[in-house]
C-alpha cells in the first residue's frame, strides 16, 4: 500500500508511522528525519536545510522533492511506502504525481490526522526523540521508562532544536498556509480520510487501522 500521513507539527504522524510500517512492513520515508540525519553528519544537505528548520520554514522544495524522488526508486519501495510529512506544498504534491506515474504507481490513501493548535504546542513542549534511534516519546502521554534513556535501545534523549514554543507557533502558521490547502488536493481524488488526532495514542492507531483495512479491501 502506498500511503501519505498528512498533519500538522506535532500531530502525531512520527508516533503513528511508527506502527503502521511495523504491521505492513513498508518504508518509513520521512522527509524530516532525512534532514535532521543529513544536519547532524554535517553534509551540504544539512547546512543548507538547518537554517530553514531552525526558523520554523519549508526547505526549498527542489530539495525536498529530490531527495524524496531518489528514495522512491530503491527497490524496498516497490511494495508499498509510508509517505511522513511530504508533501507539504501544492508543488510537492504535483511533482509527487509526476514521480508515481513515471514509476507507473499510484497513492492509495491519504490520512489526515486532525489536532488544533494548542494541543501541538502542549504535545511538541514535551517531546523528547532518542539520538540514536529516533524513537520518540512523551513526557506526559507516553514517557520513558527511565528517565531520559529510550526503552528501544537505551539511548539519550534530547528536545530538538526546532521545538521551542515560539518555533511551534511558527511552523503551525508556515503548515496552515502551505500544507493545509493539500487537505482539499486530496478530498478531491478521493483518497483522503480524517482521523480525530486529539484522542489518545492507541484511539487515534484504532481509527487508522480502520481506515486502512477499509482502503486494503
Ligand atoms: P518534520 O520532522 O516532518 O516535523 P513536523 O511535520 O513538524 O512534525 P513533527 O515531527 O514535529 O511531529 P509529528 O506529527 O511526527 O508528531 P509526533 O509523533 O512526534 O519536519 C521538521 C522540519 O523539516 C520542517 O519544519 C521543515 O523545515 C523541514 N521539512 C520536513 N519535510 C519537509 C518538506 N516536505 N518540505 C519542506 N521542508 C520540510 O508527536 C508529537 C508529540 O506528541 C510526541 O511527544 C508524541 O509522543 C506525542 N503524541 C503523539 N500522538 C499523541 C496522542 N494521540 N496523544 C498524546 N500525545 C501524543
Amino acid at each position: 500500500m502506498n500511503i501519505i500521513l498528512l498533519g500538522p507539527p506535532g500531530g502525531g504522524k512520527g508516533t503513528q508511522a511508527k506502527k503502521i510500517v511495523e504491521k505492513y512492513g513498508i518504508p518509513h520515508i520521512a522527509t524530516g528525519d532525512i534532514l535532521r540525519d543529513a544536519v547532524a553528519k554535517g553534509t551540504e544537505l544539512g547546512k543548507k536545510a538547518k537554517e530553514y528548520m531552525d526558523r520554523g520554514e519549508l526547505v526549498p522544495d527542489e530539495i525536498v522533492i529530490g531527495i524524496v524522488e531518489e528514495r522512491l526508486k530503491q527497490p524496498d519501495c516497490e511494495k508499498g511506502f509510508l509517505l511522513d510529512g511530504f508533501p507539504r506544498t501544492l508543488k510537492q504534491a504535483e511533482a509527487l504525481d509526476d514521480m508515481l506515474k513515471g514509476l507507473n504507481r499510484k497513492i492509495d490513501v491519504t490520512i489526515y490526522i486532525d489536532v488544533p493548535e494548542e494541543e501541538v504546542v502542549r504535545r511538541i513542549a514535551n517531546r523528547r526523540s532518542c539520538k540514536r534511534c529516533g524513537a520518540v516519546y512523551h513526557l506526559i502521554y507516553a514517557p520513558p521508562k527511565e528517565p531520559n534513556k529510550c526503552d528501544k535501545c537505551g539511548g539519550e534523549l534530547y528536545q530538538r532544536d526546532d521545538d521551542k514554543e515560539e518555533t511551534v507557533r511558527q511552523r503551525f502558521k508556515v503548515y496552515m498556509e502551505n500544507t493545509a490547502p493539500l487537505i482539499e488536493y486530496y478530498e478531491k481524488k478521493g483518497l483522503l480520510y480524517r482521523v480525530d488526532g486529539t484522542k489518545s495514542i492507541d484511539e487515534v492507531w484504532s481509527q487508522i487501522e480502520d481506515v486502512l483495512k477499509k482502503v486494503a479491501k
